[in-house]
């Protein structure tokens, strides 16, 4: 599996802490750069690509020089997914038709929501129609799995705003939706902001609405926040969820192999400059690991296969109603989806 980052947005949403500058002046350079650190992993074999952000399709022409120096490196099977995320608004038809043409077999795109005010108060740059617009160019350079980025619990969102963006997402049918619940995180300007928020119960019955809805369109929710038709789930986020290894490559991305923990500093310049690559080193015990392979595999909606492993943790949360096992694995119960974190907590390692 390789992640590759692009840490450039055309501008910073009110409520991302995800690493990206707006600065385009940098796009040369960082292009470079990373593909001197693609050139780096020669040879190796994948079968998932996906390139995020950050908003990979606003540095144009960059991004597709990055896909070649992919093709041109990496050993990509015959089946691999290669994923690009992609936002409304930085997106034309020549642009999808030059990704398609070079393998390029899945879009993400970020929706968020289909509702004018709530796109305007999340800080997003496009507005409805262009979510339409993206998706029409989308199908038309010839992609059939595409998936949606949807936001739960935002600012100005009512049970009325979420049934409308639902049969928005009804209207276009995309094989593959992702649905977020906001978190309000630190450091970010939403963080500062006094907002008027859907409270618990009405996050909880939101997230509910939206299962149900995608459910009677076909999709199918295989992890905590992600829904699919058969056949369309995400390979590469099934595989973090698996606990596999990957290589990631770009300013602030992770990496996961021979049993340690990788990162590259969150940083543009230092990047451009050849500095602060693999920085942060961190091996992982087997004990970790399994913990981590359970903490993982709970988030998808079939668990994790189970032989006893750990019941001083798994059979207290069984008692509670939040872990059951069926058929040999071990998941989530609703009430346990409902305070997935708590579930997870117990397996962060101590
Ligand atoms: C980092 S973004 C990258 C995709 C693309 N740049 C975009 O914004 O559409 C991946 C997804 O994470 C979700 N996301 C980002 N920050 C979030 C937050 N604070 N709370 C919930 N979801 C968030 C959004 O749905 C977003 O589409
Ligand atoms: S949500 Fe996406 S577009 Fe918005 S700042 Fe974050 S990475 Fe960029």
């Amino acid at each position: 599996m390789i992640y590759i980052h692009i840490p450039f947005c055309r501008k910073k949403c009110l409520y991302c802490d995800f690493y990206s500058v707006t600065d385009s002046l940098l796009y040369d350079a960082y292009t470079k750069a990373l593909i001197k650190e693609i050139e780096s992993v020669k040879g190796t074999k994948t079968d998932t690509v996906y390139i995020g952000g950050g908003t990979p399709t606003a540095i144009g022409d960059f991004l597709i020089k990055i896909v070649d120096a992919v093709n041109e490196n990496l050993i990509l099977s015959d089946d691999c997914e290669f994923t690009v995320e992609a936002n409304p608004g930085t997106v034309n038809l020549e642009i999808l038709s030059k990704l398609k043409k070079r393998g390029v077999n899945r879009i993400s795109l970020g929706a968020q929501s289909f509702n004018d005010n709530e796109l305007l108060s999340l800080g997003r740059i496009h507005n409805s129609e262009q979510i339409f617009e993206s998706c029409d160019l989308i199908k038309k350079a010839g992609f059939t799995n595409f998936s949606l980025d949807l936001m739960l619990a935002t600012p100005h969102q009512n049970m009325g705003s979420l049934s409308y963006s639902l049969e928005c997402i009804k209207k276009i049918n995309p094989p593959h939706v992702s649905a977020y619940s906001l978190i309000v995180e630190e450091g970010t300007p939403f963080y500062d902001m006094e907002l008027a928020l859907p409270d618990e119960d009405e996050e909880r019955d939101m997230y509910y609405y939206t299962e149900n809805t995608l459910k009677a369109l076909g999709l199918y929710r295989y992890e905590i926040s992600n829904f699919a038709r058969p056949g369309f789930e995400s390979r590469h986020n099934t595989g973090y969820w698996k606990d596999k290894e990957y290589i990631g490559l770009g300013a602030g991305a992770h990496s996961y192999y021979n049993g340690a923990r990788y990162s590259n500093a969150p940083d543009v310049c230092a990047y451009i400059n050849g500095e602060g690559r693999k920085v942060e080193f961190t091996p992982i015990s087997e004990k970790e690991r399994k913990l981590e392979l359970f903490m993982l595999g709970l988030r998808m909606s079939d668990g994790v296969e189970y032989n006893g492993e750990f019941p001083e943790r798994v059979n207290p949360l069984i008692e509670k109603g939040l872990l059951e096992i069926v058929a040999g694995r071990l998941r989530l119960t609703k009430r346990g989806t409902d305070c997935a974190n708590l579930v997870f907590m117990e397996f962060l390692n101590d």
